[in-house]
């Protein structure tokens, strides 16, 4: 239920919906983008980020909440850990427990290598089951891998790098295939083929999905195939450390187990990152749609043992998180309602942007109506958001569409009785995803020996910004890959003595650049104190 106030700006929409539904608003012309990009994407906040003082990416910038880690030291007093004392001793060791890292283990698994997965929350915590509106691929006749190439590039703003694109875009249709033998139940049209729908910034029906809970049916078969072929999986506990051999290779990890807090040793042939996104950092006090372990402990991990990191002063904010109610405050409202029809809407009853352009370019068009412009609708609490007409979707494509495709949806706001099939949802730009990470090839390998990387933590891909459907992607492509490349290797490798040296260096260095005062990291979990400060604050 809305208040009275917001019912009002809710009257003036819908006074105006018979006219918008004969309306497509234009899209914007490149200096048009450029230009609206430039002074309302958070990305071109310049109090956002700063230069590193350290490390492979020193003078490049960084969120500052992420560079303060970047530069943290150490959990671990490196002479305090027995490396003669070693707790697992597996070919590939995978850190990680979303759908990059379990794609990774049955994939290093079925290359002949013993596998590992550690996980610092459970297996399937992750930004994966959180992925709503479905995974981009190639598969129907007036398509092909080429068109979704040039999609992803222009998406990405043609910073992107061409290898990766090429190889995600030539797996997906096989990524799809896997997925549907694991027991994905894609959602079909009656004569068996698949029900794709098309997105911002795509030029094609590709998105395959299961209803707006994709991400969730994903994960779920990894989970079962997981589990069926009884692979090692170590939940509640992350690696706050990796180490190094003799020879300079990525040969393991330290692991903080986070009900008893003791750390243990485990000695691999390869180490497959797969630690996700960074969302709750909050970069720019932004609210997040992230699951409660995003705090880019991999970039962390990556970039103490010499790992080059790529974009990392760009981050994807999802144009349509919500804005009422203050409970769910910043949680997705999947784009698959704007694919479907819903249009944006200000507090005139106006459209402002073309609901299809890519997310960097609506999250921006929003910022501007309610920053500049002024013709936000501001909630109660001061939040502004801009209505997403979700009832339009029904008019357009037959009642019972938004029942059927957006269930989730349905259910979000129902528990705060808001039938969206009715009434509109109100949204701002909320932290969806990491655009950059960890610089990798085509195989998933960081250029630093023995040690690969997959999924949201690992950058270029998708340049600058990132189109719906190609992240869920991205996990599958670049976990598979880095699965079988890192149990090849392994193959290879004869470890030589663990070492911790790097961390000696690592201090030497934070001390040299006056940075010895910086916080511990990786993160782990996300810092909400300040929040319960004050919090508890208001009670006393
Ligand atoms: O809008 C969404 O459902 C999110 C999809 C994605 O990030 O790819």
């Amino acid at each position: 239920m809305y208040p009275t106030e917001m019912e009002k700006s809710i009257a003036k929409l819908e006074a105006t919906r018979e006219r918008r539904l004969k309306e497509t608003f234009p899209r914007l012309s490149l200096d048009e983008i450029e230009s609206l990009l430039e002074r309302f994407h958070p990305d071109f906040w310049a109090e956002g980020t700063r230069q590193l003082g350290v490390g492979p990416n020193k003078g490049d910038r960084a969120p500052k909440e992420l560079a303060d880690l970047l530069e943290g030291k150490s959990y671990i007093d490196p002479d305090q850990i027995d490396l003669g004392k070693i707790d697992y001793d597996v070919d590939v060791l995978i850190i990680g427990g979303g759908g990059a890292g379990a794609s990774a283990a049955l994939l290093a698994q079925e290359n002949g290598a013993s596998t590992l997965l550690v996980t610092k929350l459970r297996l399937g915590d992750a930004n994966t089951v959180g992925a709503q509106a479905g995974t981009q691929a190639a598969d129907r006749p007036d398509d092909s891998p080429a068109i979704h190439y040039l999609d992803t590039m222009g998406g990405g703003g043609f910073h992107n790098i061409p290898e990766l694109v090429e190889v995600l875009v030539k797996d997906a249709p096989l990524v799809i295939r896997w997925l549907e033998s694991l027991g994905v139940n894609w959602d079909k049209e009656p004569d068996g083929s698949m029900h794709e729908l098309p997105g911002g910034g795509t030029s094609r029906n590709r998105m395959h999905a299961a209803r707006d809970y994709t991400g969730l049916e994903e994960m779920r078969v990894l989970r079962d195939e997981i589990r069926n072929r009884e692979l090692n999986v170590l939940e509640f506990s992350p690696a706050v450390e990796l180490l190094l051999d003799s020879n300079g290779r990525v040969a393991g990890a330290i692991l903080l187990d986070l009900e008893t807090n003791e750390l243990s040793v485990v000695r691999a042939k390869a180490v497959i990152l797969a630690t996700g996104g960074s969302g709750r950092l909050h970069y720019q006090g932004f609210p997040t749609t992230n699951h409660y372990g995003a705090t880019g402990d991999g970039l962390v991990l990556a970039y103490r043992v010499g790992a080059k990191l790529i974009f990392m002063d760009t981050m994807q904010y999802h144009p349509t998180g919500v804005a009422y109610p203050q409970q769910i405050l910043g949680q997705l409202v999947t784009e698959k309602v704007r694919t479907l029809g819903a249009q944006l809407v200000n507090t005139e009853g106006e459209q402002f942007i073309n609901p299809l352009e890519t997310r960097d370019v609506v999250a921006s068009g929003i910022i501007r109506e309610c920053q500049e412009r002024q013709k936000g609708v501001v909630t109660s609490n001061g939040q502004c958001g801009v209505w997403l007409d979700s009832p339009m979707i029904d008019i357009i494509r037959g009642r019972g569409t938004i029942a059927r495709e957006l269930p989730a949806m349905v259910r979000q706001f129902t528990r705060f009785d808001i039938d969206i099939t009715r009434k509109p949802i109100l949204v701002y730009p909320t932290l969806h995803y990491q655009n950059g990470g960890i610089r990798i090839d085509a195989s998933g390998a960081t250029g630093i020996p023995g040690l690969f990387a997959a999924g949201e933590c690992e950058g270029g891909v998708h340049g600058r910004n990132r189109l719906i459907g190609n992240s869920t992607l991205d996990i599958f492509v670049f976990g598979r890959r880095a699965g079988k490349a890192a149990a090849q290797w392994g193959k290879g490798v004869k470890p030589g003595s663990l070492s911790l040296e790097h961390i000696h260096r690592w201090q030497e260095e934070t001390a040299r650049a006056g940075l010895s005062s910086r916080p511990a990291s990786p993160r782990l979990l996300p810092d909400y104190t300040r929040h319960e400060q004050t919090l508890a604050s208001l009670t006393t």
